[in-house]
């Protein structure tokens, strides 16, 4: 039976005030099965009643089911400025891993092919050989932070044009950026550069940094997506960002999904505009890095350290809160525990003190308890929301 209201108390009660829920950091935890992709939906359907602004990024395409939302799905009309990303993100998002060289001579080569489109006009590589350093120098001044934007596609010809070299004898010239190829060490880098240029023609990265226009498509650019959603109020109040487009690629959703998170939290920082965010990613742990000192190089561990005073919370789901990093563990205030059979599972969160592990153990789906801060536990059922039996009677998924 579907209803309006988010979830039914053991004692009959319904769960209304969901505003609490979202107020502080909520993770929803359980095995797989056990509801918990569902209860958000139910969640952000109740949220979108009360017109509270909800951000959720959809790794699987799971969320774009979600009536009454707007989406932006990447490939279809978003893409990422190549621009936005640091050359360090760049390679991550890329999974290359190159050798420090190869990683300096990559900053260079953004750098070239940004004069090239902003300054030059022109969408191939900067050609270095024979061109002044004092030339280039002037160049390089004249970019600015709105001149980010760069052609991605030419990156593995425009790093060959990185290695050069003066001429070893009297002819050497050091004015001049370089007068011919250092070919022994472009060799030596061969398989790395190859790599490059092969991924960047893959089918995921076109998709990612594509803005190439299609007919009767616009595409607008993720960071800017995020940016008006948040500064021009609209009566739409649920902002879906699809990056299924990438499933197969989970390290580059990684990437995408920290920088967007980072950035999103830089603007709230700059423009102290404090009507509440909640922020949704499913399946968290797969978008963490393993490695704590990444971490706090991460967005969303950043908005789960330092969103709160600037009115940005999240909402994340995971099956085992042992997959997410022990310091991560303990940002959240809120908890809905679905299914859980482990006792380290549960112990692992500081916040279940005096919760009953067979209580915990003998949920079934859509089943939960709900840890509130300031507020006592509550045995809960879950809702299916109101729109959920049309969309799941025989109404296939648009494959596109
Ligand atoms: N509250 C509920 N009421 C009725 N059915 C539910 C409820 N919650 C979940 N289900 C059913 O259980 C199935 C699994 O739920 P869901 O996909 O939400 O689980 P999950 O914990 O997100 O699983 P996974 O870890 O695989 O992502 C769904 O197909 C749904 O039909
Ligand atoms: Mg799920």
């Amino acid at each position: 039976m579907t209803q309006t209201t988010f979830a039914i108390t053991s004692a009959g009660k319904l769960v209304q005030d969901i505003h609490p829920l979202v107020a502080h950091h909520l993770l929803v935890v359980g095995q797989t099965g056990s509801g918990k992709t569902t209860s958000t939906l139910s969640l952000l359907d109740q949220l979108q009643r009360t017109n509270y602004t909800t951000i959720i990024f959809d790794p699987t395409g799971e969320y774009s089911k979600l009536p009454n939302s707007v989406i932006y799905k990447l490939g279809k009309n978003a893409y990422l400025e190549a621009g936005q990303l640091s050359a360090h993100q760049l390679r991550e998002a890329l999974q290359i891993s190159g050798s420090p060289l190869l990683n300096a001579k990559l900053s260079q080569a953004i750098n070239a092919l940004r004069i090239q489109q902003n300054l030059v006009q022109s969408n191939q590589p900067y050609v270095k050989i024979g061109v002044p350093i004092a030339d280039y120098q002037k160049q390089l001044a004249r970019l600015s932070n709105w001149s980010r934007s760069f052609a991605p596609q030419q990156l593995a010809e425009q790093l060959i044009e990185e290695f050069v070299i003066p001429y070893p004898d009297e002819r050497a010239d050091y004015s001049l950026l370089g007068q011919q190829y250092d070919r022994p060490t472009i060799n030596r880098e061969w398989n790395a550069i190859a790599t490059i240029r092969q991924r960047l023609v893959s089918e995921a990265f076109r998709v990612l940094f594509d803005p190439e226009p299609h007919p009767g498509v616009f595409k607008t650019e993720l960071n800017f997506v995020i940016k008006m959603f948040l500064e021009h109020r609209s009566s739409h109040r649920t902002l879906v960002i699809d990056l299924s487009k990438l499933k197969q690629y989970e390290e580059s959703q990684r990437v995408v999904i920290s920088l967007l998170l980072k950035n999103l939290l830089a603007d709230r920082l700059q423009v102290p505009n404090n009507f509440p965010v909640n922020i949704v990613l499913d399946e968290a742990h797969r978008y963490l890095p393993q490695d704590e000192q990444q971490l706090a190089d991460n967005g969303i561990f950043q908005v789960l350290r330092e969103g709160r005073k600037v009115g940005l919370s999240m909402t994340l789901t995971t099956q085992s809160p042992l997959d997410l990093p022990a310091r991560l563990r303990s940002q959240f205030a809120n908890l809905l525990l679905h299914h859980l059979t482990s006792p380290e599972e549960l112990s692992s969160l500081a916040i279940t003190d005096g919760i009953d592990l067979r209580e915990i153990s003998r949920l079934s789906t859509g089943e939960a308890i709900l840890l509130l801060a300031n507020t006592p536990q509550r045995k809960i059922k879950v809702n299916l929301p109101k729109w959920w039996e049309n969309n799941h009677d025989g109404n296939e998924e648009n494959g596109d």
